[in-house]
């Protein structure tokens, strides 16, 4: 015997909204460029156990999980920087469009990247956060060794030494991570990001 279907939703493909509701969310991506060393991968991880502390469902995407698969075939010239930056913008379109937060933590250098990037997501649902403490500050924590090998040229094209990085504009937030501890600059950015995501 056929059965009655109760739930109308099921007549037809299920929508972002559906999922949205289903998790009681909204989905966007939090978008944090800054330099090697700002704070970005390590800001998105505490930011997603805090949202999943409160029930909501994210997915972070950074260098460790993009560039070691889907991007392995990338360097960093402009060129592969903005192939880079294209596909993770269409991998992240794809989370959004199934509900889901996501967190993407990428250098994104030049206000054309992140053109592209919000192009690609959708301006509506695209929050940029800049993760913006002084160069100074994220070469003396050198976290990677990076800075260094860069400095005696042993890294061609390094964001902020040999290539350039661009500020951006209008980020929803813009917070310099050598002034606050990790809890504090979450607190912040809570703060920012809470009303996009909660659904009314
Ligand atoms: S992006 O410019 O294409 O957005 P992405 O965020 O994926 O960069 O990768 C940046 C990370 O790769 C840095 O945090 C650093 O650890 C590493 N890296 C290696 N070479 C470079 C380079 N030339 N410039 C910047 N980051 C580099």
């Amino acid at each position: 015997m056929k059965q009655k279907n109760i739930y109308p939703v099921f007549d037809r493909a299920l929508t972002r909204s559906d999922k949205e509701k289903f998790m009681q969310q909204r989905s966007k991506v939090l978008w944090f460029t800054g330099l090697s060393g700002a704070g970005k991968s390590t800001l998105s991880i505490a930011i997603e156990k805090e949202l999943f502390n409160k029930g909501y469902v994210c997915q972070l995407l950074d260098g460790d999980n993009i560039r070691s698969g889907i991007n392995n075939n990338l360097g960093f010239s402009i060129k592969d920087r903005k192939e880079n930056i294209r596909r993770i913008a269409e991998v992240a379109k794809l989370f959004k469009d199934g509900g889901i937060i996501i967190l993407a933590a990428f250098v994104s250098p030049t206000k054309e990247i992140r053109k592209l990037a919000k192009s690609i997501i959708g301006e509506d649902d695209f929050l940029e956060i800049f993760v913006n403490p002084p160069l100074e500050i994220c070469e003396e924590r050198d976290t990677k060794g990076l800075y260094k090998k860069a400095r005696r040229g042993l890294i061609k094209n390094f964001t902020g030494i040999s290539s350039p990085f661009e500020a951006p504009k209008n980020p929803l937030v813009d917070i310099d991570t050598s002034k606050y501890n990790v809890e504090e600059s979450v607190e912040i950015l809570l703060e920012a990001i809470m009303p996009h995501i909660k659904l009314k």
